[in-house]
């Protein structure tokens, strides 16, 4: 059993120390009283409401909460760890490049208090290097004579999949350069992980591997999106051919579902980190930058289906948005594309009905769009909102409720247009929906409903294809 501290307790941190608690003493530390009160009162049952929703993150936090300590002291935070992890906030500024001012600031708290030897893991997603920065930092600072030694420790927890994904992860990823405090680590994850899942490493290698990791998920997104406009200018099905390139295993079938564009606290922000990085250090990843220009793009083409239906006069038109968080399960709006759509519709004077399974995302959605007040209305429920004046239904995310939805409650709609922004309807609703007149778009299967034109595609080859 080591002892742990873990700075910071976002969307990160309470679930990696939830998760080390099962075996390990964690100490979790947050300069804000409120969220270390909020845990408490769950951890002691006095509480059901954590300030994150994460499935199945309360029932752990209980199970382990005799290994938990939580503190906003930062003398009670650094009093003997011998591992600390820092999972502190790194929000982009306006040129996309991570703030590093809250990383450095633990560097500098534990510069301050730290007392005895210690290996200290940034968990924040860093520019590579800040490992060695924040050495630099402590090692300037420390005002007792302590070896500390620096590393890097990414995390790939996906949201509402959080405590899942720690518990049987791929991979864990960490690096230091320090061989010894390198086997320290590995010693510390053996009574965690299965031993075939670590991944030591140096610490910029595992810096980066965590740009590189979230990189290469959206440019699988982005290369399905740019095959997806194909699709529907042709008339292929995306989904097929997502079917037929996901069983090789060299390319694997994960994440290669077209949509209107990925959203998140992650992807959208990585991508424009690394990209902005490598430019920086001259060697630009252009493949990079087009997956972000990719996913820009693909919401353009997304909204402006609905726009055009509407030969662009949105005024006095009401749509309904089923699922407004960034994916299904979390209350978090970050870079959502829904929200994206839905102001986009309200800016151009429609009205929005919202309804989400999570009813944080609801909140949120109010709190974080008080300026469009009067333009929205929120639901707990998926269908009330039905009625003779709607003129859309939009898929905002995957979640199963809209996979396969009541018809019947739809079919009251003044216009029956369907904007499956996900591509979660198969096609034997797809077609179901077409005979009861709805009118069905998506992201590069459209061809289920519009067939495609053979005659166009054969004289175009015999145009630009023999010679
Ligand atoms: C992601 C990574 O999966 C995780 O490993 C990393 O630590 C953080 O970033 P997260 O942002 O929680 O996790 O969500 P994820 O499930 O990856 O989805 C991100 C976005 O991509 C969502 O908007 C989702 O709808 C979209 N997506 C995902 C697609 O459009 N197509 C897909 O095939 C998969």
């Amino acid at each position: 059993m080591s002892r742990v501290t873990i700075f910071g307790a976002g969307y990160v941190g309470v679930p990696t120390a939830a998760h080390f608690a099962r075996t390990h003493k964690v100490t979790v530390y947050d300069p804000d009283a409120e969220k270390i009160s909020t845990i408490r009162q769950v951890i002691e049952n006095r509480s059901d409401e954590l300030h994150i929703h994460e499935k199945d993150l309360i029932e752990l936090l209980r199970e382990n909460n005799e290994n938990i300590l939580l503190t906003n002291s930062l003398e009670k935070a650094l009093k003997n760890p011998e591992f600390i992890f820092i999972a502190v906030g790194t929000p982009p500024n306006e040129k996309g490049r991570a703030n590093l001012k809250y990383v450095c600031e633990v560097a500098e708290q534990i510069a301050e208090h730290l007392t005895n030897d210690c290996i200290v893991l940034n968990k924040s997603t860093v520019p590579p290097g800040t490992a060695y920065l924040v050495q630099d930092i402590i090692s300037n600072g420390l005002k007792k004579d302590v070896k500390v030694a620096v590393g890097s420790c990414p995390e790939f927890l996906a949201e509402g999949t959080a405590v899942e994904d720690l518990r049987t992860p791929d991979r864990i990823v960490y690096g230091c350069d320090d061989s010894e405090a390198l086997d320290k680590i590995t010693h510390f994850f053996t009574y965690l992980q299965r031993r075939d899942s670590l991944c030591p490493m140096t610490t910029l290698s595992s810096e980066l591997t965590k740009y590189a990791a979230n990189a290469m998920l959206a440019t699988k997104i982005s290369f399905m999106n740019s095959l997806a406009l194909l699709c529907d200018t042709i008339g292929a099905n995306v989904r097929e051919v997502q079917e037929g390139i996901g069983r090789d295993q060299r390319i694997g079938s994960k994440f290669l579902n077209a949509s209107m564009g990925y959203g998140g606290s992650c992807f959208p922000k990585d991508t424009l980190a690394i990209a902005e990085y490598a430019v920086l250090q001259e060697v630009p990843l252009s493949i990079i930058e087009s997956t972000i220009k990719i996913n820009n793009h693909t919401t353009d083409y997304f909204y402006n289906k609905i726009a055009e239906d509407f030969q662009g006069n949105l005024e006095n038109t009401n749509f309904i948005i089923w699922g407004i968080g960034f994916k299904a399960r979390t209350d978090d709006l970050r870079e959502s594309k829904p929200v994206e759509i839905a102001r986009r519709l309200m800016d151009n004077g429609a009205h929005i009905h919202v309804y989400d399974t999570v009813p944080g995302a609801l909140n949120n959605f109010k709190q974080e769009n008080t300026k469009y007040s009067d333009r929205f209305t929120l639901h707990h429920d998926q269908y009330e909102m039905f009625s003779n004046e709607i003129d859309g239904l939009i898929i905002g995310n995957e979640h199963e409720k809209f996979r396969n939805p009541d018809m019947a409650k739809l079919t009251s709609m003044r216009h029956k247009y369907i904007y499956d922004g996900k591509n979660i309807l198969n096609n034997y609703i797809i077609r179901y929906l077409t005979k009861e007149q709805f009118q069905y778009k998506s992201v590069g299967k459209d061809s289920v409903v519009n067939g495609r034109d053979k005659t166009k595609l054969v004289n175009f080859l015999r145009d630009k294809y023999m010679d």
